[in-house]
């Protein structure tokens, strides 16, 4: 193969040098921008963090306020948005709603797109800052009206009244207009999730933000490209496949089973597994305190039960051991969203609107990066040469 290396699923491939996110996966170390997880878990804000990787530094009080304002200015969506969302089937993926809204977006502000506006968009920070207030302004509100779509009832305007989290919480649930507040804890353990969900290095969708915006193409498009490939049930779709994976084992009973069919590769073990970490995820830790804290408001959540049955067994056995095999983001996740009433397929939902704030810092970073060029990876060609075209009529 000459000088090509052949690297199916770039598992050695390194294509950007970053200063964004660190991981040691063999001992489960995460740091945004040098911060731990951990520490940003329980002190930060999901808007702080978003912050801290788009730009590199914890804000000051001036700038988080800027921030903050700037974001939630943007949070409503055009009327012709709102009719788009509309028209999709009363069942539609709010997946799908929302990675079609924010490719709709590009068409809405055409100033994001080099080729129409005539300007080179990395070499203006004040136009990348507003296509990033946009992105994450209305990404909830339109995570909002998939859902309220789905549940057929009207759309809630946002409020700029509310902090991040609890304006997305209202515009799911608003009871009135001026007495609806969401329960402390569970905004805080939502912010919790968008935190730990912000950024994760060169997973699948930041790959393919990088790889769509090494075009130079509107952010819209990019994201909306990253959001499809989350959506997959190996990458972000995986908490709604474990959600449906511990609806089918049903009862504890049923465990051993299933993991027979999962070492025969008949089924997979949804929410274990992950390509850098080979030693416990740090996100999984995290969220099972979340889960604790959800639990001791809500209650139970009787799926629970199973799930820590099912990693008990699994992290006992030498085929998931030998292989390195632990629970990833994507296993508890699920059972806390359940819990605070939200419906299976908005889990991935749930987890686009904060990898947003990583897709877009990894865009800020590489539309910087002297070393930008197209991504073009080389293929192995094994196929047939040199035939020779056959008439219809001809053929066999
Ligand atoms: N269940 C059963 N076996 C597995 C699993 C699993 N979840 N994950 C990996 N394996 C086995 C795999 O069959 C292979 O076995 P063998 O050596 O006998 O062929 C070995 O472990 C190595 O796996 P791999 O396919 O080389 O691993 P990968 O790095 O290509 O895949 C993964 C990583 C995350 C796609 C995979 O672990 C998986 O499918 N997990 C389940 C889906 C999931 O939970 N995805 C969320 C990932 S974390 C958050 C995110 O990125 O969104």
């Amino acid at each position: 193969f000459g000088t090509m290396l052949y690297d199916p699923g770039y598992y050695n491939t390194a294509v950007c040098k970053s200063e964004i996110t660190y991981i040691d996966g063999d001992r489960g170390i995460l740091e945004y921008r040098g911060y731990p997880i951990e520490e940003l878990a329980e002190k930060s804000s999901f808007l702080e963090v978003a912050y801290l990787l788009i730009y590199g530094d914890l804000p000051n009080i001036n700038q988080l306020n800027l921030w903050t304002t700037k974001i939630m200015n943007h949070t409503f969506i055009h009327e012709n948005l709102i009719q788009l969302m509309k028209s999709f089937r009363y069942d539609a993926h709010p997946m799908g709603m929302l990675i079609s809204s924010m490719s709709a977006m590009s068409t809405f502000y055409p100033e994001a797109n080099p080729a129409l506006a005539g300007v080179d968009i990395y070499k203006n920070k004040l136009l990348m800052n507003k296509q990033i207030f946009r992105i994450l302004g209305k990404l909830p509100t339109i995570a909002a009206c998939a859902y309220r779509h789905r549940i057929g009832r009207p759309y809630n305007n946002p409020t700029d009244t509310l902090s991040y989290t609890e304006n997305f919480l209202y515009m799911l649930d608003r009871l009135s207009e001026t007495s609806y507040k969401p329960h402390p804890t569970l905004t805080r353990a939502l912010d919790k999730l968008f935190i730990i969900h912000a950024d994760h290095e060169l997973n699948c969708s930041t790959a393919t933000m990088r790889q769509i915006s090494s075009t130079l193409v509107d952010p819209y498009t990019a994201v909306a490209g990253s959001a499809g490939a989350l959506y997959g049930p190996l990458h972000g779709g995986a908490n709604e496949a474990v959600l449906r994976m511990l609806e089918s084992i049903g009862t504890k009973d049923n465990i051993p089973n299933f993991l027979q069919l999962v070492k025969q590769k008949k089924q997979r073990l949804m929410g274990f597994g992950h390509r850098v970490y080979k030693s416990y995820d740090p996100r999984a830790k995290i969220l099972k305190k979340v889960t604790e804290e959800v639990f001791e408001l809500l209650g139970k959540n009787p799926l629970m039960e199973i799930a820590t049955e099912l990693e008990r067994i699994a992290l006992s056995d030498s085929y998931f051991i030998d292989r390195q095999l632990y629970p990833n983001v994507d296993f508890y996740s699920g059972i806390i969203y359940k819990s605070m009433g939200f419906p299976t397929d908005m889990f991935p939902v749930l987890f686009s609107i904060p990898r947003a704030a990583g897709w877009l810092a990894h865009w800020v970073e590489e539309l910087q990066d002297p070393d930008l060029r197209i991504f073009r990876p080389r293929q192995i060609y094994l196929g047939k040469r040199g035939c020779k075209y056959v008439p219809l009529s001809g053929r066999p």
